[in-house]
């Protein structure tokens, strides 16, 4: 746990710092911030409670790769290598273990045009140099014998891991507790005074009356909602859109699979991550539909009609929970994370499949944003100011 002598401390003139978004990204922030001497408050109805809630918790750069998203792919390489050190500076901090498991992922498919598309994938991370190695049915088997006897390639990917979000979400709203940063049950929105941010105006609930309250520097994490927050300068409304996935949550015994299996089966994707406590995640489907988070009959059946396919006995698994969430997505599949062109304002949206992946590395550089100190590597490919009202990055 921390003890005061690892508490940061606080000065008079630290900046004061609202977040505006308690997921993983924002809450993730907000502990950078505090931990670099901020004076932080983060502004959430439901923290945790958003696309962090959904999410399975694959922190997998190489298997999510895709041709044209090179940017993208180096700063989850870049992430990815933060998160055994974020992980273990949030236990240092808590006391509890984040769980990150390090078993990697193994690509299969289920077919013969499946496999050509894990072939494709594996020729693309040769031509960028990132490690794979090619297994028959049988060796794939021999590391997860669970999997289908039916299905026909494996690839395995050793440097990928997971999480469970749910859990981390909880770790850090515990972290932030004990640097005495308040997490406000209500919503809120910048203020702006002469062409800048000067802090926050919380929304009105029962009994709660609007509140005014001042900050040097705002952070807008909202995830797909900040597209709602209007912004001096930044067409967030262009650049964010929501993305519907639906994810299952089954429970058996532990040991059922060791590592994250991602499929594709007569052309759909599936991934299957298990858990040390025998849940195992199955997801998700990705649905362009607007603003609707309905589970429905055929993405369950979508999803449970793969991951048999892939793994039969995950029919015998109790199905504990069927979710579905919006994904913050941009047009250019990059989030937009740091200053936004209006003094104090900035933000940290649009991570779409990727903001468990992304926070170490987002929490960095909103941290150097705010402090005005030099933006980590990769920061500059995040950079908001790409949506600024007159330009546009497609
Ligand atoms: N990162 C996996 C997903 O968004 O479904």
């Amino acid at each position: 746990m921390t003890s005061p002598a690892d508490r940061p401390a606080v000065q008079a003139a630290a900046p004061r710092v609202a977040v505006l978004g308690g997921g993983i990204v924002g809450l993730a922030s907000a502990w950078a911030l505090a931990r670099a001497g901020c004076r932080v408050e983060v502004f959430d109805d439901d923290p945790g409670g958003g696309a962090s809630f959904a999410a399975a918790g694959m922190i997998a750069p190489t298997s999510e790769a895709a041709f044209g998203q090179e940017h993208l792919l180096a700063a989850g390489l870049a992430s990815a290598r933060l998160w055994p050190d974020f992980a273990r500076d949030l236990e240092h901090c808590t006391g509890a273990s984040v769980a990150l498991q390090s078993t990697g992922t193994l690509l299969v498919a289920s077919d013969h045009d499946d496999a050509a598309v894990v072939q494709r994938h594996t020729m693309l991370l040769d031509r960028l140099g990132l490690a794979s190695q090619r297994l028959g049915t049988r060796a794939a088997r021999r590391l997860e014998p669970a999997l289908s006897p039916r299905l026909c390639a494996g690839v395995l990917l050793r440097d990928e891991h997971s999480v469970d979000p749910r859990r981390v979400v909880r770790l850090l709203l515990a972290a932030l507790g004990s640097l005495g940063v308040q997490v406000r049950p209500t919503r809120a929105r910048p203020l702006l005074a002469a062409a800048r941010c000067v802090g926050v105006v919380t929304e009105p609930g029962p009994g709660r009356p609007v509140e005014r309250v001042e900050a040097d520097a705002v952070v807008v994490a909202s995830g797909w909602s900040a597209r709602d927050v209007v912004l001096p300068g930044l067409d967030l409304r262009r650049a964010v859109r929501p993305l519907k996935g639906q994810i299952l949550r089954l429970r058996g015994e532990p040991g059922l699979l060791t590592r994250t299996v991602r499929a594709t089966v007569h052309g759909d994707e599936v991934y299957l991550v298990p858990r040390p406590d025998g849940e195992v995640v199955v997801g998700a489907t990705s649905e362009d539909v607007g603003v609707d988070t309905r589970v429905t009959a055929g993405g369950v059946h979508e999803l449970l009609r793969s991951a048999v396919a892939v793994v039969p006995e995950v029919a015998e698994l109790e199905l504990v929970e069927a979710t579905a969430r919006l994904r913050p997505a941009t047009v250019d599949n990059l989030p937009l994370v740091g200053a936004t062109g209006t003094p104090g304002l900035l933000v940290a949206v649009g991570h779409g499949r990727d903001g468990i992946l992304l926070t170490p590395l987002t929490a960095q550089v909103m941290t150097a944003a705010v402090l005005d100190a030099p933006a980590p590597r990769h920061a500059e490919s995040l950079d908001p100011q790409r949506f600024a009202a007159e330009r546009s990055p497609m």
